[in-house]
């Protein structure tokens, strides 16, 4: 039976998930509040972990190691690279990467660590489901990279260097440590982002605008997964 994990980073992109779920148990733990839900007989946990790759390493293994999850899904807002994400628009990763792990100093890729490796996979699987829902909702998602990193991303500069480097469509905080975890843990994962700016000048005011209706689009199309994996 499975246990699924539903983590976003802020808080605004797990309430319109919450909304969703009548009757939930709060359990506090290593400073952060896990959402307990049953939903129709699934048992489900939400949380949101904070901005940035160690918030987010933390509680994906709270709820793989403490929680019992076994699945574990992703939903919240990125900064689009592809010129084809505009704001509002849906990305799911095929593969994360952490565009701010550097150690070419010693002729290692950028994003490279001994013992791990530049790009982290997600499920097959439960990319395969998302697809069958944009399908059958008339949803346009676009499947792609997505390069993690602790930095809010302001510039060109920076942005084409991420897009240069890893190919990357979408930028975020959390997703490729949450992948890495998941890998690590045989959990299958899935990395699911609605775009609230494009990481360029204007991001900063652009995500303060966009922030909460993009998660509500990721919200409402997660939940739709949720419905078709259950
Ligand atoms: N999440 C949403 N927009 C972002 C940006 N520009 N940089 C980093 N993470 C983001």
């Amino acid at each position: 039976m499975t246990k699924l994990a539903i983590m976003g980073a802020m808080e605004e992109e797990i309430e319109p998930l919450l909304a969703h779920f009548k009757d939930v148990n709060v359990v506090e733990y290593a400073d952060n509040k896990y959402y307990e839900v049953n939903y129709n007989g699934l048992e489900i946990v939400i949380a949101y972990s904070k901005i940035g790759k160690v918030f987010a390493s933390l509680t994906a293994a709270t709820m793989i190691e403490k929680f019992g999850c076994d699945v574990l899904l992703f939903s919240g807002v990125a900064g689009g690279i592809n010129p084809s994400l505009k704001i509002g628009d849906l990305i799911i990763a095929d593969k994360l990467c952490q565009h701010d792990l550097d150690i070419t100093a010693f002729g290692h890729p950028h994003g490279y660590v001994p013992g791990g490796n530049v790009f982290v996979e997600t499920s097959k699987e439960l990319r395969e489901a998302a697809k069958r829902v944009a399908d059958k909702n008339g949803l346009k998602v676009l499947e792609g990279t997505i390069a993690t990193g602790d930095q809010f991303i302001h510039s060109n500069e920076r942005k084409e260097f991420i897009e240069n480097t890893f190919k990357a469509d979408a930028l975020e905080m959390e997703g490729a440590s949450v992948a890495v975890v998941c890998n690590a843990l045989n959990v299958p994962c899935f990395v699911l982002r609605a775009i609230s700016d494009t990481a360029d000048m204007d991001a900063g005011f652009d995500f303060d605008e966009f922030l909460k209706s993009s998660a509500v689009e990721s919200a409402n199309y997660l939940v739709k997964i949720v419905d078709e994996i259950k």
